[in-house]
């Protein structure tokens, strides 16, 4: 029989919007590596036997995306403790017995990018200021507090929603009222928009950020426009920024990895096709 050639891709719903095709495609052909990763707009009610068969068919693995992510991690026959930290997978690699492991990569590409765009940067610099508190909030806190965020500040639109998130992740995490942002900024080392605000067609970033200083970094997992307004309101204040195109892209490195056996890398080549409209 032959070597099968390895597939992976991307199950969401809607999906067609996702770039992560394009994105594994640039790393197959750089690396020169047999296989095709595709999107797949999958039903809720289907993920199971979706899952189910994809390996029959010769995937090695799949990305999960919204709506799926918490169903892919209960489905799971095992999971990473990043994925049952976070409460979702977007990662998850077939087991040779059946089944597969659910893994959360959202945080690590959130901490690679700024590792990569902010050499110096340190998450144990100081206290964390984050605005949101919903899916993707979950992953970076996971993120930071393993890497020794000294505190993290929390606001939210809907403050509940940022309890939970403070009982589940311990008394790091500290929660500020929504529009709280003089104390919240106030000897901040990283500030961090994870709310949809700012993004194209969405409502704009309008909180006081009188608070940002020279020597503070800001980033925003909003990726279009790739310069929020947030970050140039940072910008403007003397802030360092990040933006977040590259959190996509690293959360990406660890499933390509896995499952075509390659060494996929972040380079401004690949920022530049993922910019392409
Ligand atoms: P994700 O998984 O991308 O984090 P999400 O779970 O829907 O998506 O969370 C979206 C975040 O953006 C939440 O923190 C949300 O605040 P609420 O919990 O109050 O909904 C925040 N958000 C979205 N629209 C907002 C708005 N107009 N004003 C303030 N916060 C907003």
């Amino acid at each position: 029989m032959s070597k099968r050639i390895p597939l992976a891709g991307v199950i969401g719903n809607p999906v067609g919007h996702s770039k992560s095709p394009r994105m594994h495609a640039h790393w197959l052909a750089s690396q020169d590596l047999p296989g095709h990763y595709i999107p797949m707009e999958v039903e809720a009610e289907d993920l199971a036997d979706v899952l189910a068969a994809l390996p029959r068919m010769g995937f090695a693995g799949t990305n999960v995306t919204i709506p799926h992510k918490e169903a892919a991690l209960a489905g799971a026959v095992r999971a990473t403790p990043r994925a049952r930290a976070i409460g979702a997978a977007n990662t998850l690699t077939f087991l040779p017995g059946g089944g597969y492991e659910a893994d959360n990569t959202d945080g690590y590409g959130f901490f690679a990018n700024l590792q990569q765009r902010a050499g110096d940067w340190r998450a144990s610099d100081g206290p964390v200021a984050v605005f949101g508190a919903g899916g993707a909030a979950r992953a970076i806190l996971h993120a930071m507090l393993e890497a020794g965020a000294p505190e993290i500040r929390l606001m939210n639109r809907t403050r509940a929603r940022a309890e939970t998130l403070a009982a589940a992740f311990g008394p790091r995490v500290k929660v500020l009222d929504w529009g709280d942002t003089g104390p919240a900024l106030d000897g901040a080392a990283t500030v961090v928009n994870t709310t949809s605000l700012g993004m194209a067609g969405q409502p704009a970033f309008d909180l006081d950020l009188g608070g940002l200083r020279p020597g503070m970094i800001a980033t925003d997992i909003v990726y279009i426009p790739l310069e929020t307004p947030f970050l140039q309101a940072a910008s403007r204040r003397g802030a360092r920024i990040v933006d977040g195109l590259g959190m996509l892209l690293w959360q990406g490195v660890p499933g390509f990895n896995r499952w075509f056996g390659g060494d996929a890398q972040v380079t401004p080549e690949l920022r530049e096709l993922m910019l392409a409209p």
